[in-house]
């Protein structure tokens, strides 16, 4: 395999920290992006600091290490401005020559990580006949995109769906499956129990106020966790039906996920008990087991317990959680365990991952995150939620975006005289829709709390998933108005850049590659957002001041390049966030 290319911010870096010589090896160069167009495009500020220590005047140790300073290939001559900063300005010849090494690149510049590792990222994870709720959508887009980061950059990514599937709930539900619909259990292709929510709200009421179902109820928990064959197989026909209505989501999302729900780490509870016991983790406390936690204390200070084990013998949420973490390390050899679960969470998976540490599930060098997210507000800065106060249904939540995507679309079209198919306002109303969902989502910092609005979310202007299509589609339609087969350009043909516009666009096309490695670094698919917005501004700015098509050669050959390489950028980036592009629109 190739080496990896380090990013231009590697390059700069390494530079100034081999100027700085041996004897400054520690020294922080102070490498930052110029806080003035007139100043270059970084500067080095590492020099201020130096003065005491070297007792000299930062400019003469500025002016030192400009002299030995070897970034010629990159850039023009430094300058020193002020008390020693030191001014780098990118040379023209190296943007362009970069640019055509893009040009030829399939990848834009990213290199693949040389120590791939293994990746688990769990996410989405809904809870069967429970319904699928906005939080859980969450999850599952800013999973998605981490995912697919993590694998653009080479990593072996598991992405694993950690439904919840097992649990006390499903004693009524079995019961009351049993009762309704008989003919399920012969024949689950005959079944429909159609809205399994209302399915549940059912036999909830029934065990509130029905002793008799109650008591069946339990019994039924007991014979599932025995594996009793009715048992499993009513368990069987609620959880295909939840399947079912998942994957339709995940289908219509473009999601890919590997279903490892709770039930699956059943068998393994007792022996993850038994093992904390032997190590003298385990107590008994109020007839419950459990591990008491460092750093975690109730409100006189004594310390919180981890129950493990409930007083009924019965295991719970963190159990499995304990199960899955030794199950993902020793059997999958994770090194690097994700969990896309909302902030509400975090602390049960700080007091989950320290148990799992102390009872050396974690060998050094893997690395268990929680990855926390905000919840989804109203635009009245509640929680989401329906006119009537129910959940929203994710169905009925994507049916609406396309719905009003689709409006906007026709109310364009008929503004602007076309005449489209059915198939093509369909098409776009879908891509643009959901576009937008994932867009709107994943531009947020996802640690904060994200305010759902479908008005601003399919807004053509501003940070927005249709104002970063439209830009793409800008771009194709210079190619199909000018006939321009993008990929016919030339290797040869040089690209030459002139207005600032197109200087500003080039470095930014050119940055890529550092903020993909930065988002798998930190996780926070919202930079990505960033960058491919300001990347539609530059680009829109650029083609406002600049003729394309109608510019003179090899003038036109070059920009037709620039405008190319942008629609490449857009749609690599985009795929990162699990979002497609259009032709047009
Ligand atoms: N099913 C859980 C919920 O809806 C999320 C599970 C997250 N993953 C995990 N390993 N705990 O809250």
């Amino acid at each position: 395999m190739l080496a990896a290319i380090a990013t231009l911010t590697d390059r700069l870096q390494q530079a100034l920290v081999s100027a700085f010589g041996p004897e400054l090896a520690d020294a922080d160069p102070v490498l930052v992006p110029a806080s003035k167009p007139e100043f270059g495009d970084y500067q080095a500020n590492g020099a201020m600091a130096l003065a005491k220590r070297l007792k000299n005047k930062p400019r003469a140790i500025a002016e030192q290490i400009v002299a030995r300073l070897e970034v010629g290939d990159l850039c023009e001559p430094p300058e020193i401005a002020g008390p020693g900063f030191i001014n780098l300005r990118l040379r023209p010849a190296y943007l362009e020559a970069q640019l055509k090494v893009l040009q030829r690149d399939e990848r834009l510049g990213v290199a693949p990580v040389q120590d791939p590792h293994k990746a688990i990222v769990d996410f989405s994870s809904p809870n069967i006949a429970k319904e699928m709720h906005v939080g859980h959508l969450r999850s599952t887009i800013i999973g998605d995109s981490i995912a697919r980061v993590l694998e653009f950059m080479g990593h072996d990514v598991l992405r694993l769906n950690h439904v919840g599937d097992w649990g006390t709930q499903f004693g009524m539900l079995i019961t009351h499956l049993q009762d309704v619909c008989p003919a399920a259990l012969a024949d689950d292709s005959q079944v429909d129990i159609g809205d399994l929510v209302a399915f549940y709200k059912q036999a909830k009421q029934r065990f509130d106020e029905d002793e008799d179902f109650k008591g069946r109820s339990r019994e039924a928990v007991v014979g599932l966790q025995a594996g009793d064959a009715t048992a499993r197989a009513a368990w069987q026909v609620l959880c295909d039906q939840s399947r079912q209505a998942f994957q339709k989501i995940y289908d219509r999302l473009d999601i890919c996920l590997t279903e490892r729900g709770e039930s699956f780490y059943n068998p393994l509870l007792p022996t993850v008990v038994a093992d904390l016991e032997q190590q003298g983790l385990l107590v008994e406390d109020q007839g419950a087991r459990v591990v008491f936690l460092e750093g975690f204390t109730n409100k006189d200070g004594d310390p919180l317990p981890l129950i493990v084990q409930k007083s009924d013998g019965g295991f719970n949420y963190a159990t499995t959680d304990l199960a899955a973490i030794r199950y993902r390390t020793q059997q999958d050899g994770a090194e690097r365990v994700l969990y896309v679960v909302d902030a509400g969470q975090a602390n049960h998976f700080a007091q989950v991952f320290q148990v799992a540490a102390r009872a050396g599930w974690v060998p050094t060098g893997v690395e268990l995150t929680h990855v926390p997210f905000g919840v989804v507000q109203g635009e009245d800065g509640k929680k989401f939620k329906t006119r009537s106060g129910e959940t929203v249904r994710l169905q009925d939540l994507l049916d609406e975006a396309v719905k009003r995507a689709r409006a906007d679309l026709e109310s364009r079209i008929q503004a602007e005289g076309r005449n489209e198919t059915e198939a093509f306002i369909a098409q776009v109303a879908e891509i643009v829709g959901l576009g937008a969902v994932k867009y709107a989502d994943l531009s947020q910092n996802r640690t904060s709390n994200y305010i759902f609005s479908y008005d601003k979310m399919l807004a053509l202007q501003g940070n927005t998933a249709p104002y970063l299509l439209y830009a793409y589609v800008r771009v194709q339609g210079i190619s199909r108005k000018g006939g321009i087969d993008f990929t016919q350009l030339g290797d040869n043909a040089a690209i030459h850049l002139e207005d600032d516009s197109e200087f500003a666009l080039a470095k930014h096309i050119l940055q890529l590659d550092e903020v993909v490695n930065e988002v798998a670094q930190d996780l926070l698919p919202n930079r990505l957002c960033q960058y491919l917005f300001e990347l539609s501004q530059k680009f829109n700015q650029f083609y406002d001041r600049c003729a394309v098509l109608q510019a003179a050669e090899p003038q036109r050959t070059s920009r037709l390049m620039v405008c190319d390489l942008t629609a490449r950028t857009l749609k690599l980036g985009l795929s990162l966030l699990g979002i497609a592009v259009l032709e047009r629109m």
